[in-house]
């Protein structure tokens, strides 16, 4: 008799530890399948997003500037910077030859040719330009108007195109657009701003 009650025992401890394992075990699987989705969550909102390199102009020194608001005209040349920032994506940043153009209302005046290249990861590229620019093609009333009120604001514009490769396998393309307007100081010969969307 106490033998029959003690294999009934055993016999009832061990569907216990069954039940208690496949409690275990789906556990596991659920702590597994969780850590798993916020692992991919995270990934998909940090690693493998892409983000929109920044195209913008560095620094501009003003060479010479010269206007005269009665005809009205201008000439000018300067040195600036084309910078291709890509801090923000887990991968280089393969662009296009493309072009900036300087321009007044709308009209080009310059353009500068930017040869294909790369901004590597967390990297920003600089490259030198040396800009000369006049109102030759200018056909606007404004600009004596402008030249009189002392300050001369141009535009350059510009489209990079390229792809982002994300973690050496990913690659999306991605477009920086450039639009910066820059102001020259008339009767100072000298730039007064710079602005980069
Ligand atoms: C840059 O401009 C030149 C001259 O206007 C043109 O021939 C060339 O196709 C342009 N390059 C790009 C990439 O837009
Ligand atoms: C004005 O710019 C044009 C190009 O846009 C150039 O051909 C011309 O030589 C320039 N004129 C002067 C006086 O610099
Ligand atoms: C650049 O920005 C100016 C305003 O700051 C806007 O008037 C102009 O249309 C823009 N040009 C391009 C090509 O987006």
């Amino acid at each position: 008799m106490a033998w029959k009650t003690s294999d009934a025992e055993s016999l009832r401890s061990s569907d216990e530890q069954k039940r208690q394992k496949k409690i275990k075990l789906a556990i596991y699987i659920t702590i597994f399948v969780v850590f798993q989705i916020i692992v991919i969550t995270t990934m998909s909102l940090t690693v493998m997003k892409v983000k929109t390199p920044r195209f913008r102009l560095g620094n501009i020194n003003v060479q010479s500037f010269e206007s005269v608001p009665s005809t009205p005209s201008f000439d000018t040349k300067f040195t600036t910077q084309i910078k291709i920032k890509n801090s923000a994506n887990w991968g280089s940043y393969k662009f296009n030859a493309a072009n900036v153009t300087f321009q007044y209302q709308g009209t080009t005046l310059a353009e500068i040719n930017i040869a294909k290249g790369k901004a590597g990861w967390l990297s920003t590229i600089k490259r030198n330009a040396e800009v000369s620019l006049n109102s030759t093609a200018i056909t606007n009333s404004n600009l004596g108007t402008e030249l009189s009120s002392g300050v001369l604001t141009l535009n350059s514009v510009g489209r990079l195109n390229g792809k982002v490769a994300i973690m050496f396998i990913m690659k999306k393309k991605k477009a920086a657009n450039m639009n910066c307007t820059i102001a020259f100081d008339v009767a100072a010969k000298t730039l007064k701003s710079l602005q980069c969307k």
